[in-house]
């Protein structure tokens, strides 16, 4: 079921999507996932999402909490690229680079939406030509679907004139409802290499083997006994903050908390995710009068390689005018009894 649970000013909604077994709540401004609740193995619910109470926060602050990430999701390099000959200037709002689609990128707009039955919301924004320096009018839908303990996003886009997309979702999962830190969360990610990273945060274009390296997900491991490593790739990145590439072609990422029986599954027909450990969380006031801190929580940022504009021959962020971008990660939010 579907309902609309408050309006705020300037035509932001907020939604409720409810199944048997969660319940998401979205806006629709940056198509943001501001809670879900889900119960544990004991039947008591928690929301395993960080968040705001104060909607402000996610109008003014910079964490991405919970919001669709774009046109490009991480970072540009020196926020310049060269697309069919033309050189394209983005914002510089992060170090030397390019972030999350600039300084008004997708998080901070309002999409219109329309919810075309109990289980789906169908989110749509026009991003026009020249928005925060990207070529070619953007139409671009997200569409929302609750079906049993699984939400799915599909990700459409079509421009008018060849240009280029990396679309993400940037929840922070804490599948304790943020009793602890992730330490105590067992990560498995399918990907046997992930890019390394300067101190900036951006990939510098060398793929490494995750084999006898702390990146090693393959089989589960505890974030804990992985992220406070002294590894010269997790100490640029303040902890993890990188492009994993996928092996699976399904179910590439779970993370489970034993002590409540939850359990996330990620799937995803993107290449790869970014899994990023809350390094910059700064103590910010979050919900429930919790303040949120590094380790709080896990992003896991489905998406094709960042920087794939300067780092990939064929860069699979490029979309041709006539093509259509399509995309789908869904996220399963199962209790493990017993
Ligand atoms: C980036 C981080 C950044 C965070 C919040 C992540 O996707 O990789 O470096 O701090 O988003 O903006």
């Amino acid at each position: 079921m579907i309902k609309v649970i408050e309006r705020l000013a300037d035509g932001i909604d907020i939604l409720s999507m409810k199944s048997e077994q969660i319940e998401v709540v979205v806006s629709n401004y940056g198509c943001t996932i501001m809670k879900v609740y889900m119960q544990d193995k004991h039947g008591h619910i928690d929301d395993v999402v960080l968040g705001y109470d104060d909607f402000t926060c996610y109008q003014t602050l910079d964490a991405y909490l919970g919001a669709l990430v774009g046109r490009i999701a991480n970072r540009i390099g020196k926020g310049q690229f060269c697309l069919n000959g033309k050189e394209y200037h983005l914002a510089i709002n992060n170090g030397p680079n390019h972030l999350h689609g600039g300084i008004k990128g997708f998080s901070y707009q309002i999409f219109d939406y329309q919810i075309v039955d109990e289980k789906t919301i169908v989110f749509h924004y026009l991003s026009k030509d020249g928005e925060e320096g990207y070529p070619g009018d953007l139409d671009f839908k997200a569409i929302y679907h609750l079906e049993g303990d699984t939400l799915t996003i599909r990700y459409l886009a079509t421009t008018s004139q060849d240009t280029i997309i990396n679309i993400t979702n940037h929840s922070y999962f804490n599948l304790s409802g943020k009793q602890e830190n992730i330490y105590h969360h067992l990560l498995t990610v399918q990907a046997d290499q992930f890019a390394c990273i300067d101190g900036d945060g951006l990939p510098t274009g060398e793929i490494r083997a995750v084999k006898d390296t702390p990146f090693d997900f393959r089989t589960p491991a505890l974030i804990g006994e992985r992220v406070e490593k002294q590894d010269e790739q997790l100490l640029l990145g303040k902890g993890f903050d990188h492009p994993f590439l996928f092996t699976a072609k399904e179910n590439q990422v779970v993370l489970e908390h034993q002590q409540t029986g939850r359990r996330l599954t990620v799937s995803t027909t993107l290449p790869g995710a970014q899994i990023y450990t809350a390094n910059y969380l700064d103590g910010r006031m979050g919900k429930y009068g919790q303040h949120y801190f590094e380790r709080d929580a896990v992003c896991i940022e489905t998406q094709n390689l960042p920087d794939a504009i300067h780092l990939e021959k064929n860069p699979t962020t490029i979309l041709k005018k006539g093509e259509t971008y399509d995309e789908t990660t869904s996220y399963k939010f199962e209790v493990i009894k017993g």
